[in-house]
């Protein structure tokens, strides 16, 4: 078979990831980017759909309470380049709130080739809107999106749906502030941040009845299965979400169900029973949080939309 550069490499990585994250003596993780091939990126569509998980549901609901505001703020920007647009279905709301016949480019970001190309084909029918999709991740393809733009245009970046949470609180600073260093005076950011909540409504958002949180999770164990040789066997591996609360966020862990070992490109990985690999962390802000954050990395927060329903942050930040 023949296999691409850039698949070779991605693959490289991987593998690089998986041998650290697993190899290590301590608490085993796997960076949560691994989540999203295609089964991982359809899994988490619905997950946005299930009644547990408010924060996709409560985001939407912003967008269109406030698509008047945010038509104005757009009236000023004519490239929108998304971080991790999925299959962009929150995206579209924005593009729509534009006024008719505004030309604008839209660069969706994304590492998962289905879910770009989904993103890509399912906005065609908006005549106004130019889509240029950019497989690479976040940091890379916000710089490749932005030297492709002419000097007048301004450009308005969409981090949605929390995205930011998957960051710990420092490094989600670093990362504004590096997206600010990319970009010019008058560009904008877009940032939507689930906000902290009671543990009845939270927990079962990550873990939710039909078992599809689960079966997310799980599918990084199965991604490295096909991917990378492996041979974990997902029954022997438990779903958990549990709230960490000094660091204000949900973590999920898969749990080792007994002692066993695994192995991932020929090389032996042990687990002792009950213990877990760290898989994600979703951390939930104060309703200020993530704009007073923006606001250190010189950005300054000129609108805040709070859904009440669900406790979800939207912050429209001026790059200044
Ligand atoms: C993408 N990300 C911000 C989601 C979240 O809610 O933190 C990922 C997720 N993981 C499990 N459910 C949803």
């Amino acid at each position: 078979m023949l296999i691409p550069d850039g698949v070779r490499d991605r693959l490289k990585s991987f593998a690089e990831d998986v041998r650290e994250g697993l190899g290590r003596s301590g608490q085993k993780t796997l960076p949560s980017k691994y989540f999203y091939d295609e089964i991982g990126s359809a899994l988490f569509e619905v997950i946005t759909l299930l009644p547990e998980y408010g924060l996709t549901r409560a985001e939407e609901r912003i967008l269109d309470e406030h698509s008047g505001a945010l038509r104005e703020w757009l009236a000023a920007h004519s490239v929108v380049i998304e971080l991790g647009s999925g299959y962009g279905r929150k995206t579209r709301r924005v593009l729509e709130a534009l006024p008719c016949g505004q030309p604008i480019t839209y660069c969706p970001i994304e590492i998962c080739p289905a879910a770009l190309e989904s993103c890509v084909s399912g906005l065609k029918d908006l005549r106004h809107v130019r889509v240029l999709g950019l497989e690479a991740e976040y940091l890379d393809g916000l710089n490749l999106a932005l030297a492709r733009r002419e000097s007048r245009e301004r450009a308005l970046v969409l981090f949605l749906g929390s995205s930011i949470g998957n960051f710990d609180r420092e490094r989600g600073e670093e990362f504004l502030r590096a997206i600010r260093m990319a970009l010019k005076p008058g560009d904008a950011m877009l940032l939507g941040t689930d906000l902290e909540k009671p543990l009845s409504k939270l927990i079962p958002a990550y873990d939710d009845s039909q078992g599809v949180t689960a079966a997310f999770n799980r599918n990084v164990l199965a991604r490295i299965n096909r991917e990378l040789d492996g041979d974990f066997d997902l029954s022997r591996f438990e779903h958990v979400a549990l709230y960490n609360a000094r660091e204000r966020r949900i973590e999920m862990h898969l749990r080792s169900v007994e002692d066993q070992t695994a192995t991932v490109e020929g090389v032996e990985i042990e687990f002792q029973r009950d213990e877990t690999i760290w898989t994600e962390s979703c951390h939930k802000y104060g309703p200020c949080e993530a704009a007073d954050m923006a606001e250190r990395c010189g950005f300054e927060c000129r609108d805040l939309w709070v859904d009440e329903e669900w406790p979800f942050a939207e912050s429209f930040l001026l790059a200044v």
